[in-house]
């Protein structure tokens, strides 16, 4: 079933955490996001700046945790994209809300992203950056990969630091959100389908 619009406002309906169960919990998550931070640290030992780009806004909370265990100078931007509207399932569109940069000539770019799904969002950006600017090193690290997700028609790009490989089944929590809500959550946790609301055809 597609659920791709809000049309029950019941708050029990739309937020229930009494009945998610932590797909990584809090002290997972920072675990191995010291790890990746560990990786990261040596993949630019010696550079004399780092842009993070970080993705919202479903990055906030990863590129928080993340930043603060890089010991690099980091140059911390934001850009906001958007491609879920309300629902469980990608329209299929990358929407811009907000690309506003820096100039990136010859910078070591790290593109800091939630989770990757069918690709879609990381190709489009990073097409996007390719085309404005000369970029001396493009990177990406993303904390959850449903790499079962893939679209075929996206073109295959490597995603160079990853947290965790995940089922292909809708996540909330830890910057991830149903309808803009559980974002809070320091933990990352399944959302069951009885938990999502179906859309009606005239959204
Ligand atoms: P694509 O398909 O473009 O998806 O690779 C990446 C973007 O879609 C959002 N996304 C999710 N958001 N739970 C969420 O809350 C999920 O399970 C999920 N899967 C994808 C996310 O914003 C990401 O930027
Ligand atoms: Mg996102």
């Amino acid at each position: 079933m597609t659920m791709t619009a809000i049309t029950d406002t019941d708050p029990a309906k739309l937020y229930n955490i009494d009945t998610l169960e932590p797909y990584f919990t809090e002290g997972q998550l920072q675990e191995r996001i010291q790890a990746m931070a560990a990786d990261i640290n040596k993949r630019y030992a010696g550079v004399d700046r780092l842009v993070i780009i970080s993705i919202l806004k479903g990055s906030f909370m990863f590129t928080s945790d993340l930043v603060r265990h890089l010991d690099m100078p980091c140059q911390i931007e934001f850009v906001r994209l958007a491609s879920y509207g309300a629902g469980t399932k990608s329209t299929g569109e990358v929407k811009p809300v907000d690309l506003t940069l820096p100039d990136l000539n010859d910078k070591n770019v790290l593109i800091v992203e939630d989770i990757i799904d069918t690709g879609l969002t990381l190709h489009f950006f990073m097409h996007y950056l390719k085309s404005l600017h000369k970029i001396r090193t493009l990177r990406l690290a993303v904390l959850l990969d449903k790499k079962e997700a893939r679209s075929e028609e996206i073109p295959k790009f490597p995603v160079d630091f990853v947290g965790f490989e995940v089922a292909n089944e809708f996540l909330v929590g830890y910057g991830l959100d149903y309808a803009g809500l559980y974002r809070n959550l320091p933990y990352v946790a399944i959302l069951p389908e009885d938990q999502t609301v179906p859309a009606t055809p005239t959204q």
